[in-house]
């Protein structure tokens, strides 16, 4: 995935400036960057809930260009979101087949017509589900409302939510925020073979620099809308720059 020159403001208040990069779609990166950065704004760019003032995005052989949300999804790009974003009421199970795709029986045609079609399709999308739960240690809790697991089991509903629509590449947003430091090993380990068995990619927004590092081979540094360091991890946090945007968000 690449972009070029990406742009955003609100009103004067520039949060994204010229923002370009390139990330190959089988490998596990990271961006970093002050609270504020635009880090989460970038991603919502990417995804394509909000429209930027100027720039491209390529996703492998497709342009972007003012493709939905939607449509993005079905080209491969998946996202979570730094607030997890389940529906509090459903289950577990329910939320991961609630899926970002158009289904078949939401067409009332097809749902009277073609009854087996739906059938078959809410088949699949039971058996996804379930192979999901087990993957991500979730049966336990499978059948209760979402709205009650921890901060943990709530991002890994997230990632499973973003695997049931089969994406080829995700985008991570804080994904160990708020989750006790067993759960995120864990989420670690799931994304570590999730990207070696089915050579999906990831960009991953994290604070946590410890467990971000053992996980990526290489990170991005994102400041005041620009990306200002990219590197392999050790040597991006030498960076008198990135050392410096960091104190200087601390003061
Ligand atoms: N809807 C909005 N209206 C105005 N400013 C916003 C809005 N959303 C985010 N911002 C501002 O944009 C900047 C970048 O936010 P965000 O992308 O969430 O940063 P990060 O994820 O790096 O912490 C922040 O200064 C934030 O206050
Ligand atoms: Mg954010």
């Amino acid at each position: 995935m690449s972009t070029r020159d990406i742009s955003l403001s609100y009103g004067d208040f520039k949060v994204l400036q010229g923002v370009s990069f390139d990330v190959s779609l089988n490998g596990l990166h990271g961006m970093i960057g002050p609270n504020g950065a635009g880090k989460s704004t970038l991603f919502s760019v990417l995804s394509g809930l909000m429209k930027p003032d100027g720039g491209e995005i390529h996703f492998g052989e497709n342009s972007f260009g003012h493709a939905s949300p939607a449509r993005r999804a079905q080209l491969g790009l998946g996202r979570t979101f730094q607030i997890p974003r389940e529906f509090k009421h459903l289950t577990v199970r329910q939320n991961l087949m609630v899926g970002p795709r158009k289904q078949p029986g939401e067409s009332l045609v097809e749902l009277f017509l073609m009854p087996a079609k739906v059938k078959r399709f809410e088949d699949e999308v039971m058996a996804r589900a379930d192979q999901l739960i087990d993957f991500l240690k979730l049966h336990a809790v499978a059948d209760k409302p979402a709205g009650g697991l921890s901060g943990g089991q709530k991002k890994l509903l997230e990632l499973g939510r973003a695997l049931m629509s089969e994406p080829s590449f995700i985008l991570l947003d804080e994904p160990y925020a708020g989750v006790n430091p067993v759960l995120i090993e864990e989420i670690s380990e799931r994304i570590r073979e999730i990207n070696k068995e089915r050579g999906i990619g990831f960009l991953i927004i994290e604070h946590n620099l410890m467990a971000l590092n053992r996980l990526v081979t290489d990170l991005y540094v994102l400041d005041t809308g620009k990306l200002i360091a990219h590197g392999e991890p050790g040597a991006v946090l030498e960076h008198p720059q990135v050392r410096a945007a960091y104190m200087g968000a601390a003061a």
